[in-house]
């Protein structure tokens, strides 16, 4: 949700700051913009649409400062205007986040405000404090001030980096609940969203916490805390995780579909982890246990839920994390809440961690970014290893979640997992013809439907043609089917049906006559040779039936991306959406 870039240094920042917004546009791509110092006064450069826009109306520019934007709409359409940075008469700022109390703010300040924005706000506020204490204060420490008595009134969450006329060679940083990475390299220096953005092995990053302050120069920074006391920050030890471009493919989704197999071997080294096998080792001791996520990663959740039962014997809840974070919390004894996001920066699956450990339970992440908030939030992490994902269908690091959670259950009974997945994965990718489900383009109405873990994979297969394809689909398990939705089947569908367990064989298959017999085209999805079926079949790689979700997905994922690129649409960059969703 919108990405945040700063640069101060001896190179031209226009160039580094465009660079850097380019690695954050996964967060959001409906505008961009930046804002730096000319001759003492403030300049904006703005424009619709993606960073490339930006870059061209900006590339004759030249400066030592600047920071810049790229925009998830929240407050206001995708316009020119609503636009960041947002300015007053002595600030730009861009923000990351949501200032739930900005229409109280608005009314009372005494301003023209040109946007829809709750930003806009920020900066008139930042404008109003300001008129006191530079009348009390040196520059810097009255910008401080400025900061410390805005931040006192807002609500919501925010990530902000701001410039200040009369003070043009540093850039300011505060922040709540909203992420930001400050890197230190020599003669120059980041503020970014996303330390992966930051295109240097030789910074010292650091990672502001909820109230910190930070003063970023060229060659140095200084942090405080809320009340402006000096604070220390603890350097960031997680290298970085390079995204390397490849242009075999055409898009970062079939990109990322297509390293699965290298994720999954990356991802098994966590079994002999030392975490892994203290988190195991303590699993017995609770008794209750929670899996909360969002969107993919909540899909993943539930095939937690069947695993964990199934091999552990201990009965798990999943619930959405923007639900969980709401709940009347019961305080019990011993409870362990599993939070699984790729970006470990979901809002919603943040602030359920927070409650979780306010309620006295213990918490471990399942993501893909060491560094991130949930990581830092939680007792225990455990990472994925698949691997930078850029494109906003998650793909890889969903397939991920599943081997981490299957992981965990063989570790906590002993059991030996099944350990060739990345080559089984790699032979269907080859094997499997992406195209394959061309001819049913032309239908109306897509269902997929599966049950245990295979109604998992049924509403991640729904989800992503829903998000990358823009078509109408419905996950259901399959026994559900004629409590309703049945009465929506008819020639006008296609019914996908997913069928790797055994002990529901039979059911499933009952469900794929009732729509048969209801005119539906149906393919079935299975690693089962000996099935009565005469439609179309994808026959899976045969691997031990707990995993085989991991497998079943990965022609879901095909089809949604190949019926993307069929509709002429950017499966990357998915309208209205956004990879990293850190607002409520
Ligand atoms: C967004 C993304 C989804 C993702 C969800 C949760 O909606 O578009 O692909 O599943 O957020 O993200 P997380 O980073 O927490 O897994």
């Amino acid at each position: 949700m919108c990405g945040i870039f700063g640069y101060i240094g001896n190179d031209n920042a226009i160039c580094r700051v465009i660079s850097g917004l380019e690695k954050l546009e996964y967060r959001g791509y409906d505008s961009a913009g930046l804002a730096y110092v000319k001759q003492g006064e403030i300049k904006t450069i703005k424009s619709i649409g993606k960073v490339e826009n930006l870059k061209i109306s900006s590339c004759a520019i030249s400066s030592k400062i600047s920071i810049a934007h790229t925009r998830w709409a929240t407050h206001g359409s995708a316009t020119e205007k609503n636009c960041h940075p947002h300015t007053s008469e002595n600030f730009a700022i861009v923000h990351n986040g949501i200032i739930e109390n900005f229409e109280d703010l608005k009314r009372k300040l005494n301003y023209e405000f040109y946007s829809e924005t709750d930003t806009e706000v920020v900066a008139k506020l930042l404008e109003e404090k300001y008129r006191e204490c530079r009348k009390k204060f040196k520059v810097e420490d009255a910008v401080l001030h400025t900061i410390k008595e805005t931040q006192d009134c807002l609500k919501g969450s925010w990530a902000i980096a701001l410039i200040c006329k009369l003070d043009p060679k540093k850039i300011y940083v505060f922040k709540n609940k909203s992420p930001i990475v400050v890197g230190i390299g020599k003669n120059e220096s980041c503020v970014s969203s996303d330390i992966n953005a930051i295109e240097s092995d030789e910074f010292n990053f650091y990672n502001l916490e909820d109230g910190n302050i930070a003063v970023v120069k060229q060659d140095d920074v200084k942090f405080y805390d809320k009340n402006l006391n000096p604070a220390k920050l603890e350097r960031i030890r997680q290298v970085q995780n390079k995204y390397f471009e490849d242009e075999n493919f055409s898009h970062k989704m079939i990109k990322e579909i297509n390293e699965i197999p290298f994720s999954i071997h990356q991802t098994a080294k966590i079994f002999d982890s030392d975490e892994f096998i203290t988190l195991s080792k303590r699993f017995k001791k609770f008794k209750e246990i929670t899996i909360i996520g969002c969107g993919t990663a909540y899909h993943a959740g539930l095939y937690g839920k069947y695993i964990l039962e199934k091999y552990v014997g201990k009965k798990v809840d999943v619930v959405l994390a923007s639900e969980y974070r709401y709940k009347t919390k019961i305080k019990s004894e011993n409870e362990l809440v599993i939070a699984i996001s790729q970006s470990g920066e979901t809002a919603d699956t943040l602030a359920g961690v927070i409650l979780a450990k306010e309620s006295g339970a213990t918490t471990v992440a399942i993501t893909n970014v060491s560094s991130s908030s949930i990581t830092r939030e939680c007792n225990f992490t455990l990472l994925t290893n698949a691997g930078p994902e850029r494109a906003v269908a998650a793909t890889k690091s969903y397939v991920c979640q599943i081997y981490v959670l299957y992981l965990l259950a063989c570790k906590i009974i002993n059991k030996t997992p099944q350990r060739d997945l990345d080559r089984i994965t790699e032979k269907f990718l080859k094997a499997f013809n992406g195209r394959f489900f061309e001819k049913y383009y032309s239908k109306q109405k897509f269902f997929f439907i599966g049950r245990l873990c295979d109604s998992s994979t049924a509403f991640e297969g729904a989800l992503k043609l829903k998000e990358i394809a823009y078509v109408h689909s419905e996950g259901y398990p399959a026994g559900e089917l004629k409590h309703g939705t049945l009465s929506l089947v008819d020639e006008k569908s296609l019914v996908v049906a997913i069928l790797t367990q055994n002990i529901i064989k039979e059911k499933t298959l009952n469900a794929v006559h009732e729509v048969l017999a209801r005119g539906a085209d149906v393919i079935l999805i299975t690693q089962f040779h000996d099935i009565d079926f005469s439609g179309d079949i994808i026959t899976l790689p045969n691997v031990c039936q707990e995993i085989a979700p991991l497998v079943s997905v990965i022609p879901l994922q095909l089809f949604s991306y190949h019926y993307a690129i069929a509709k002429g649409l950017n499966p990357d960059m998915p309208r209205h959406l956004a990879k990293s969703v850190t607002v409520e």
